[in-house]
C-alpha cells in the first residue's frame, strides 16, 4: 500500500482542530497554543515513523529519516502550519500532511533511500504574528540573525525569540542551512488561484515565484467648473487616468501575451465632486512576471502610454517607485524530475509561476527547489472558504512520494 488518503484526511482534521477561531476560519499564529499543539501532533506522528526530531534555528521543526549511506545531503519536503487571521484549512497544512505521509510510506515500505529524508514544518511563513514573512526559513538559511529574532515583535511587544522560548522551544540544531547540506527540497502547496481548476489540470509544477514591481502614478490637470468649461478646453486628469488604466490591461493581455499580470488596484481622485473637473488623480500599478525582462518591458510600455496620454491632454505626471522584488527561479532539474514522475504516474501537469511567496522562495539560496501545486476550489485562499479536493491532495502526495524517492535513492 502506498499513500493512504484516509490518514492524510485525518491529519488535516486533527491539525485544524487546533484553532484560535473555531467557526470563523482557521487562526493559528506561530508559537501560539493552537500552533504548538498542532506542531506537537505532527512531531508525534513523525516520531512514529522512526524520524529523529529537532528544532532548528528559527524554530522550524525537522524530522529526519536517516538514509542508508551516512553523510549524504538530505532531501527535504514540507511547508507550514501557521495561518493568517480567519484563514483556511489547507494553506501550508496540505504540504505538511503530504510530507508526513511520504515519510510514513517510506518507513513502512522500507523504500530504499541513500539520502536522508527531512520533513519540515517552517515557522512563521505567513507573517501574521510577527509582521514579517518566512521568518523560520530566513533564520535557518542565515538571512535573519539571532539579533533580528530578538528585534521582531508581535502586537503585544513579545519578541520572536521570547515567544519561541515561552512556547518551550529550544534550538537543538544550531547550524545555518548551507549549500551542500540539502540535495533538493520539494514543497507541495495549494495553488491559491483559479488556473488549475479552470484548465481542469490536477497538478501545477511551479517554475518560479513571480517578481513584483509596484509604482504609484500621479496625474495633474486643471480643476474647473463642470458646466462652464467647454469640452475642448479641459485638462481632465481622470479622463487621462481612465485611458492609461485601460491600457494597462490591454497591454498585459495583448502585447505581453497574457503571461504578465498587471493591476491597477487603487485610485483616488481630487477634488472628487460631481460638478468639478478632476484636477488630480493618483493610482497604483502592480506588474508581476517570472521574467525580469518582461516586467521591465511592461513597465516601459506603461510609461510610454502615460507620456503620450499626458502630452495630448495637457496633463503633467509623476511616478513614485514603491517596490521591486525580483522573480525567483526554481530548479529546472527538480521541475523535470517532477514532470517525469508525473508522466510515469499518468498525471496531467501544467508548468506555472507562483503568484504568492513561499518558503520555497527562500530555499533556492541553499538548494535545488521544486514546488507542486494542487488546485484551490474557486481559487479561494486565506479565507474560511479555502478548499481543495482530497483526491487532488492524493494525486499530489503520490507525485511527491515518487519525486522524493527518485531524488533520495
Ligand atoms: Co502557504
Amino acid at each position: 500500500m502506498g499513500i493512504q488518503i484516509e490518514r492524510i484526511a485525518r491529519d488535516i482534521e486533527i491539525i485544524n482542530s487546533f484553532n484560535a477561531t473555531p467557526g470563523r476560519g482557521v487562526t493559528r499564529f506561530t508559537f501560539s497554543e493552537p500552533y504548538m499543539r498542532a506542531r506537537a501532533y505532527v512531531a508525534a506522528e513523525l516520531r512514529q515513523t522512526g524520524a529523529k526530531m529537532v528544532t532548528t534555528l528559527g524554530g522550524n521543526l525537522c524530522g529526519r529519516l536517516e538514509g542508508s549511506t551516512k553523510g549524504l545531503p538530505s532531501v527535504m519536503t514540507g511547508s507550514h502550519i501557521d495561518s493568517v487571521l480567519h484563514g483556511g484549512r489547507f494553506d501550508g497544512v496540505a504540504g505538511v500532511v503530504v510530507a508526513l505521509e511520504v515519510a510514513r510510506v517510506m518507513a513502512e515500505q522500507k523504500l530504499p533511500h541513500r539520502h536522508p529524508l527531512d520533513v519540515v514544518v517552517f515557522a512563521e511563513e505567513e507573517g501574521s504574528r510577527f509582521g514579517s514573512v518566512m521568518i523560520g526559513s530566513r533564520a535557518w538559511t542565515g538571512t535573519l540573525t539571532s539579533d533580528d529574532l530578538h528585534r521582531l515583535r508581535d502586537a503585544d511587544g513579545v519578541s520572536y525569540a521570547a515567544a519561541m522560548a515561552k512556547a518551550g522551544l529550544i534550538v537543538e540544531e544550531e547550524a545555518v542551512l548551507k549549500r551542500g547540506m540539502v540535495k533538493a527540497m520539494i514543497e507541495l502547496h495549494i495553488e491559491q488561484s483559479l488556473v488549475l481548476e479552470t484548465k481542469g489540470v490536477p497538478i501545477g509544477i511551479v517554475e518560479g515565484i513571480n517578481g513584483i514591481k509596484q509604482f504609484g502614478v500621479s496625474l495633474t490637470g486643471v480643476s474647473n467648473h463642470a458646466g462652464a468649461t467647454p469640452m475642448g478646453l479641459r485638462h481632465d486628469a481622470l479622463q487621462g487616468a481612465a485611458r492609461i488604466i485601460a491600457a494597462v490591461e490591454e497591454m498585459a493581455v495583448g502585447e505581453m501575451g497574457g503571461k504578465t499580470v498587471a493591476t491597477v488596484g487603487m485610485v483616488s481622485c481630487e477634488p472628487g465632486q460631481a460638478n468639478v473637473i478632476p484636477g488630480k488623480v493618483q493610482f497604483s500599478v502592480d506588474i508581476r512576471d517570472l521574467d525580469t525582462e518582461q516586467i521591465d518591458q511592461a513597465t516601459r510600455r506603461i510609461m510610454s502610454v502615460i507620456q503620450t496620454t499626458c502630452q495630448t491632454r495637457g496633463l503633467s505626471f509623476d511616478i513614485q517607485p514603491r517596490s521591486d522584488t525580483p522573480p525567483v527561479r526554481l530548479s529546472e532539474e527538480v521541475v523535470r524530475i517532477i514532470e517525469d514522475t508525473a508522466r510515469e504516474q499518468d498525471i496531467k501537469t501544467l508548468r506555472m509561476p507562483s503568484g504568492a511567496l513561499h518558503d520555497s522562495s527562500i530555499l533556492p539560496a541553499v538548494t535545488e527547489v521544486g514546488m507542486i501545486f494542487v488546485p484551490s476550489k474557486a481559487g479561494r485562499s486565506h479565507c474560511p472558504e479555502e478548499e481543495t479536493d482530497i483526491e487532488d491532495i492524493r494525486t499530489g502526495a503520490e507525485l511527491l512520494l515518487g519525486s522524493v524517492s527518485k531524488i533520495a535513492c
